[in-house]
């Protein structure tokens, strides 16, 4: 076995400005072209969250997941750019004791099985919205996505019914999940809230906050709280043997859910439209079996647009001892970022890695620690299954009843959109009712929903 390394692993030398540069410009280039110029394990220095050591081995990465989480933080990584919007209940921002509390206690609604109640919403959702849709016209997925993926979160998450205050969340949460560096130096530097873009996006805050409390109110008040299924309702009732929580831990986990669960998953639906629309053969192919009732297809379509074009390209697990990682005797203080973008296109762990090929999946298990999205270890994605179940609900609600074809054949290139991967274009399509005479069945169907 290798004796360990003092000192940090090699990495560009550039200053700290021009490394968090290149990063913000394309995380994706910047990373891949270190792991070429220094090997597996690379050192680069990022503003405002220090130095940064990057793993792409599967085996080291397990190592960081399953590592001991009194070592490795991941509330206090995530912390340096999210404590000041998700508020310091998050269960994303917590470290050891307190994040397993705050998390045993957000588990049991975000279980496979449970997520399976808000099929209904999810469907009656995309299904409104894509009756808004211009036929016939070149038009962007991803911003409509967005839309299907909020209306989600502010239905089944949040659990509001009322048009008036569905209308108001739909104007004020855009504004508030869309921060961008531009906001987040107040949160290094609080005195710019008294002005300029930094004061607009603290009063949006404080007028959501209100909301949100409100909602907490009138669910703790609501005498069907026993039957209702919003994920707000189910935290509220809580599970036996724990404590039940604050109104401030509720509005906390709320904003969490929202900043976690919204983006992200309108994201990879739009991915994986631009994907599909670009690989004719897995596109008849999942809708043939869509259109027979069956699953298997569906889910390898979104497992391969996660591998191929994942969300969130890395994580981040603080060092609070010092302690051994690839080799090196890495200081505290030092944060260890797995590379999911770098393991999941990996030549040596995936044949043709570049390719989108769905069927990969099902006729293989990937190797350990090759295929992960949502993270790992004590801090795996919270909302893995709910975002998963949707996107399965919303591509198959959308292919069932639409015809899409790319407006050109080129690929759409990755963007960097605040911490995540975009379709450069916007994932850009050209819709038509798949069949004609169907559309009025469609319209049927929606009015009968309640
Ligand atoms: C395709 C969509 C999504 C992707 C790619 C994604 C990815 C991730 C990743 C990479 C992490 C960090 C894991 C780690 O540090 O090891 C994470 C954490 C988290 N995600 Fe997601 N996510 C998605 C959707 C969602 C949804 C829909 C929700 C909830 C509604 C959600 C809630 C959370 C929460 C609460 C955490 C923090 C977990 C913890 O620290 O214990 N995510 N997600």
């Amino acid at each position: 076995m290798r004796s360990s390394r003092r000192g940090l692993p090699p990495g560009p030398r550039w200053p700290i400005a021009v490394q968090s540069l290149l990063l913000w410009r394309g995380i994706d280039r910047f990373i891949e072209r270190c792991m070429d110029r220094y090997g597996p394990v690379f050192t680069i220095r990022l503003a405002p969250m220090g130095t940064l050591v990057y793993i792409t081995e599967p085996e080291e990465i397990k190592r960081v997941f399953t590592g001991d989480t009194s070592v490795f933080h991941a509330g206090e990584a995530n912390g340096t750019v999210l404590a000041k919007v998700m508020g310091r209940h998050s269960v994303l921002i917590l470290d050891e004791d307190e994040h397993l509390r705050q998390r045993r206690r957000m588990l049991p609604p975000f279980h496979g099985e449970s997520v399976r109640r808000y099929g209904e919403v999810i469907e009656h959702v995309t299904r409104e919205e894509i009756a808004r849709w211009p036929m016939g016209a070149e038009m962007e997925l991803h911003p409509r996505m967005n839309a299907i993926t909020l209306e989600v979160i502010m239905r089944a998450v949040i659990g509001v019914e009322e048009e008036a205050r569905l209308a108001e969340l739909r104007r004020l949460l855009p504004g508030l999940v869309s921060f961008g560096p531009v906001v987040m130096l107040s949160w290094v530097y609080p005195r710019l809230n008294a002005v300029g873009p930094w004061r607009r996006f603290d009063e949006l805050k404080r007028t959501v906050d209100g909301v949100l409390y409100d909602e907490i109110r009138r669910r703790r008040e609501d005498p069907r709280l026993d039957q209702r299924a919003d994920i707000l309702s189910l935290l509220i009732r809580g599970s036996e043997g724990e404590q039940p929580m604050t109104d401030e831990e509720l509005r906390d986990q709320l904003i969490t859910l929202l900043l976690a669960g919204h983006e992200t998953t309108a994201t990879g639906l739009a991915w994986a439209f631009e994907r599909l629309l670009r690989n004719p053969a897995a596109l008849a192919r999942v809708r043939e079996e869509i259109d027979a009732g069956e699953d298997a297809y569906l889910d390898a379509v979104v497992k391969e647009t996660l591998r191929l074009r994942p969300v969130i390209f890395d994580v981040a697990r603080k060092l609070k001892k010092p302690v051994e990682v690839a080799g090196y005797k890495l200081p505290a203080g030092v944060t260890v970022m797995p590379a999911i973008g770098v393991v999941q296109r990996s030549g040596s762990h995936w044949p043709g890695p570049r390719d989108f090929h769905p069927e990969r999946f099902l006729d293989a298990q990937p190797e350990p620690y090759t295929w992960i999205p949502f993270g790992g270890g004590t801090r795996r994605c919270l909302g893995a299954a709910f975002a998963t179940f949707e996107m399965k609900t919303v591509l198959r609600t959308i292919l069932s009843e639409l015809d899409l074809r790319a407006d050109r054949p080129e690929p759409e290139p990755p963007r960097m959109k605040h911490i995540t991967l975009v379709p450069a274009r916007g994932a850009r399509a050209v819709v038509t009712w798949r069949h004609g005479a169907e559309q009025g069945s469609f319209r049927e169907a929606q009015a009968s929903y309640r």
